[in-house]
């Protein structure tokens, strides 16, 4: 997201500080759009969890962006995934404030928005005054981080005297085109769909958003006088991009019908299987159990979008969801990061494998209940 954020500002002719972890990897798009657009672009390093670290890189800034968040946990402990994310929101602010900065935007999550409790279940569209309830270091890491850090920066914000306009942004699962060979982590669904390494997909759905109206909803709000310490949901409505991964999975097969692309959704059986047995879920909990498990995604109430439109007169330009699932996979296939030479598995031999999954429980309890039944009936 932070690339096309980049783009947006190079093209608007901004002088752009951008922060990486290793200079020397992953870059050379980022070079590439300083050659080619107006404004300028100088990269220095820093790492979310470090004292100062975006100190030399604010100073003299108009405007601060804080984007990057640790979203896949790599060796970090749940625990220190939030810890990361909300010191590396506070090191941003402090950094800001000793810049000189005049503006900030922080980017969160509509993880940080719901479920809630007293929402759940009333169909009510999730707004900016919502915030999830139910995310914890142990039922759901990656929101409890968005959480807590857009918390601390709030309560930072108030407890300094609101010394810059400070804004937040939440979205949903966002698409789009990649700029770089590093696959962003909601693009690798569509990378493994593509390249064959999903057979059969989750019963799952989430609203979908394009990445390139979130970065230009992150320029819109810094640019923004009247944003001043809010939240601001970016999404589309709810029967415009609420999609089942077997959908995107069907859209990709219209435009790339040469690919293996799964074809089969999984029973929602084994979606609570693999909350309680694969750990990539663990982080998604709350989200899968208490809103997306079993629902359809027409019902999933969604977001209000009111207030980014009303407030601040912001214009959606990619509302529509199946062009960015397109443009996604045009920019894998351009970019030469989908291995087409996957096999799609028959999906005969993936229906005779799920009937062997679900008979194995159901023999064993049969089993338990015919020696339970024996013992009875010796005893009697
Ligand atoms: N994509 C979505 O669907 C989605 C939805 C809602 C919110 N968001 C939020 O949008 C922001 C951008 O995410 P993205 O989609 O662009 O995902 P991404 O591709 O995984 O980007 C995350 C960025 O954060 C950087 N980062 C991670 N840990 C770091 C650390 N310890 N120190 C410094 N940098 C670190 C990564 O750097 P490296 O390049 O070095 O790995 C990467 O550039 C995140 O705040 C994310 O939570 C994303």
């Amino acid at each position: 997201m932070a690339g096309h954020v980049v783009e947006i500002l190079l093209g608007k002719g901004y002088l752009v500080r951008g922060t990486v972890r290793d200079a020397t990897k992953n870059v050379e798009h980022l070079l590439e759009l300083d050659r080619k657009l107006p404004g300028t672009l100088k990269l220095y390093p820093a790492q979310l969890g470090d004292e100062n670290a975006f100190d030399e890189v604010a100073k003299g800034c108009w405007g601060f962006l804080h984007i990057a968040s640790v979203v896949v946990r790599g060796d970090e402990t749940p625990e220190e995934q939030v810890e990361i994310s909300k010191k590396g929101t506070l090191s941003a602010l402090k950094s800001a404030q000793k810049g000189g900065v005049k503006t900030m935007v922080i980017t969160s999550s509509v993880a940080a928005v719901g479920p809630t409790k007293k929402k759940h279940g009333t169909g009510q569209p999730y707004d900016e005054s919502d915030w999830n309830d139910i995310a914890s270091t142990h039922y759901g890491t990656y929101p409890c981080s968005k959480v807590e850090s857009e918390k601390a920066a709030f309560q930072w914000w108030l407890d300094n005297g609101s010394p810059f306009r400070l804004s937040t942004i939440q979205f949903p699962f966002a698409f789009g085109p990649q700029q770089s060979k590093r696959v962003t982590t909601s693009n690798q669904v569509v990378q493994r769909m593509m390249s064959g390494g999903m057979p059969m997909v989750p019963s799952m759905a989430y609203n979908v958003i394009d990445i390139r109206d979130v970065a230009a909803a992150h320029v819109h709000v810094l640019e923004s006088p009247k944003a001043f310490g809010d939240r601001f949901i970016v999404a589309l409505k709810p029967e415009e991009s609420g999609y089942r991964f077997s959908e995107i999975a069907r859209v990709l097969k219209e435009y790339f019908p040469d690919y293996p692309l799964p074809s089969i959704e999984l029973p929602l059986f084994f979606n609570r299987l693999m909350i309680l047995i694969h750990p990539l879920f663990d982080q998604y909990n709350a989200d899968i159990q208490s809103v997306y498990l079993g629902q359809s995604p027409y019902r999933h109430p969604g977001f209000s979008t009111n207030k980014l439109v009303k407030q601040l007169g912001f214009k959606y330009k990619h509302t529509n969801v199946r062009q960015s699932i397109k443009d996604t996979a045009d920019s894998m296939i351009q970019l030469g990061i989908i291995d087409k030479s996957g096999q799609a598995i028959p999906p005969g031999v993936l229906y005779a494998g799920l009937l062997a999954c679900a008979a194995a429980p159901l023999a064993v309890l049969y089993r338990c209940c015919c020696r339970k039944n024996g013992k009875k009936a010796k005893e009697e």
